[in-house]
């Protein structure tokens, strides 16, 4: 990513203070995902990023997660796997409980998500990073199915706190942009 293009996408996500609530600054992507300049130039970089993973799947997390996931498994012509919030998907699932920078909350996949390919080879991608709590239960969950969480994927990392750190730990992070 040239610092040309790192402005790009930088420039087209907006903070908006103090949403959902106080304290808070909201890192808005839709400005980003509005701007065809900024959302080709964030797309084509994954891209060129993972085709050289081997990558079996792209799992997406609710809801934002699944903008890029959807698109990136697309460009690469691999399968997308939705990880969504609890009480979503219409089939037997697994499920893990987290925290979150304003929250508690649960996600689940279908049991049988991976299961097409042996020992498939996942990324799990996201919007952002702030506290973890969501791509650690997202890797959980992949690595419980059987699969493996190859990489977690953020298009923002906030690194002020320590979610990348800790999901450090459980697998490899990266992230477009740090702030
Ligand atoms: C946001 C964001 C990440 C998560 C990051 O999702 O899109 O998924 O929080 O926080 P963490 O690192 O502390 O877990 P949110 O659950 O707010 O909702 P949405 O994606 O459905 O809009
Ligand atoms: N999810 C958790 N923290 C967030 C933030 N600061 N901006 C956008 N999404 C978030
Ligand atoms: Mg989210």
């Amino acid at each position: 990513l040239s610092q040309t293009e790192r402005k790009i996408i930088e420039n087209s996500i907006r903070d908006i203070k103090d949403f959902p609530q106080p304290g808070i600054v909201f890192k808005d992507i839709t400005t980003l995902l509005n701007d065809k300049e900024a959302y080709g130039v964030l797309m084509n970089h994954l891209y060129h990023r993972y085709k050289e993973y081997n990558l079996d799947y792209i799992a997406g997390i609710d809801a934002r997660g699944f903008i890029f996931g959807a698109a990136l498994a697309q460009m690469l012509g691999i399968g997308f796997v939705p990880i969504r919030k609890k009480g979503k998907l219409p089939y037997t699932t697994i499920s893990e409980k987290y925290s979150l920078e304003y929250g508690v909350d649960e996600i689940e996949v279908h049991i049988d998500a991976f299961s097409a390919q042996k020992d498939a080879k996942v990324l799990v991608i996201d919007d952002l990073i702030a506290t973890g709590g969501t791509a650690n239960a997202a890797a959980t969950l992949v690595n419980q199915s059987g699969a493996q969480c190859v990489e977690c994927c953020f298009i923002i990392g906030l690194s002020f706190l320590d979610g990348v750190k800790n999901l450090k730990e459980k697998t490899q992070v990266y992230s477009v942009i740090e702030v």
